[in-house]
C-alpha cells in the first residue's frame, strides 16, 4: 500500500475489506467505491468541493427527526427513490411510485363508500375503480390503503399541533366481491416538499421549485400477489411535468370527470361534483 496512488487506490480500499466473495453486499460495497472514486477523479474535486458535499451531508442529518427524514427527501428530489420504483415495478402490474413521509401504517379500516373529508372544504370527488391481476381477474378482499393532502394541499399529520386528527384524509378499504372500491373525498391540492432545510438549498441553487402535483397515495395489497406502493394524479393538473419528486408516470394519470349522477353501489345520499376511475393492477408475488 505503501506505492499507492490515484489510480491504485480503488483497488486498495475495495480488498481492504474482507467481504464475501460473489456475495450481494461485496458487489454493492465495491461498485459504490469505484463510482465514487471514479466520480472524483473525472471531475478532479477540490478540497472546498469535497468538504462541501459532506457539510452538506451533516446538515442533512442534523436536521433530521423520526418526522422529517432530509435523506429520504434528498434521495426524492435526486430521482433516486423514484429510479428505485421504477426498477422494482413488476411488469403487468401498476407503476409504483413515492410512498412520501406521510404514511401509516394503522390507518382505520372503512366501509366501503366512506367519505374521507368530512367538514372539509373543496372539490368532493368520487374515486372508484377495480383491483385485478393482470388476467383482468378481479381481486376481492384486496386491501386498499390511502391517504391524501386536503384541498388546500395539507395533510393532516402536519397540523396536529393545531388539533387536526392524524387519521383524517386516510383509510383502509376492502374490495368487494368484485374487485370493486369506491369512496368519496376532497379533491387534493399540489403541495411543496419541505425546502427549508439543506435539500431546499439545493433546489434554490438549482433554479428548481418544490412543488408536487395534486395526488392521492395507495398501498394495494392482496395474498399471493406483491403489493404496491403507487400515486394516482389527475390529468390537466398543475406539476405533472415538473414534479419536485418525479413521482408522475403516464400510466398513473387519471381523468378528473364531472359528477355523472349515479355509480352503481353508491348511497344514494352521497353527493360529489367529480369522478375519478382507477384500476390497480397486481402480480403475483415472487
Ligand atoms: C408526498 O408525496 O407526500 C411527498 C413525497 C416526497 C417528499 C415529500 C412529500
Ligand atoms: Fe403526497
Amino acid at each position: 500500500m505503501r506505492d499507492i496512488n490515484q489510480f491504485t487506490i480503488t483497488d486498495a480500499v475495495k480488498s481492504s475489506f474482507s467481504t464475501e466473495p460473489g456475495s450481494r453486499f461485496e458487489s454493492l460495497l465495491h461498485g459504490l467505491i469505484e463510482h465514487l472514486h471514479d466520480y472524483t477523479r473525472e471531475h478532479q474535486i477540490t478540497h472546498e468541493e469535497w468538504m462541501r458535499v459532506l457539510m452538506f451531508l451533516y446538515d442533512c442529518g442534523k436536521i433530521s427527526t423520526p418526522e422529517r427524514h432530509e435523506f429520504i427527501l434528498l434521495s426524492d428530489v435526486l430521482g433516486w427513490s423514484a429510479l428505485v420504483d421504477m426498477i422494482n415495478s413488476k411488469g403487468g402490474a401498476t407503476e409504483g411510485s413515492n410512498l412520501g413521509p406521510f404514511y401509516l401504517d394503522d390507518a382505520p379500516r372503512k366501509d366501503l363508500g366512506a367519505h374521507l373529508a368530512d367538514g372539509r372544504d373543496g372539490v368532493t370527488v368520487l374515486v372508484h375503480g377495480k383491483v385485478t391481476d393482470s388476467l383482468h381477474n378481479p381481486l376481492a378482499g384486496a386491501i386498499i390503503d390511502t391517504w391524501q393532502a386536503d384541498g388546500a394541499g395539507t395533510y393532516p399529520i402536519q397540523e396536529q399541533e393545531q388539533g387536526q386528527d392524524k387519521f383524517d384524509l386516510r383509510g383502509v378499504f376492502e374490495t368487494d366481491e368484485q374487485g370493486r372500491y369506491w369512496y368519496t373525498t376532497v379533491l387534493p391540492k399540489p403541495y411543496t416538499v419541505p425546502y427549508d432545510g439543506p435539500v431546499g438549498e439545493l433546489l434554490r441553487a438549482g433554479n428548481r421549485h418544490a412543488w408536487r402535483p395534486a395526488h392521492l397515495h395507495y398501498i394495494i395489497r392482496h395474498p399471493g400477489m406483491a403489493a404496491i406502493t403507487t400515486e394516482v394524479f389527475f390529468e390537466n393538473m398543475e406539476y405533472l411535468d415538473n414534479d419536485a419528486v418525479f413521482g408522475v408516470r403516464r400510466s398513473l394519470i387519471a381523468t378528473l370527470a364531472p359528477a355523472r349522477g349515479t355509480v352503481p353501489d353508491l348511497p344514494a345520499e352521497a353527493k360529489f361534483d367529480a369522478v375519478v376511475e382507477f384500476d390497480f393492477v397486481l402480480a403475483p408475488e415472487g
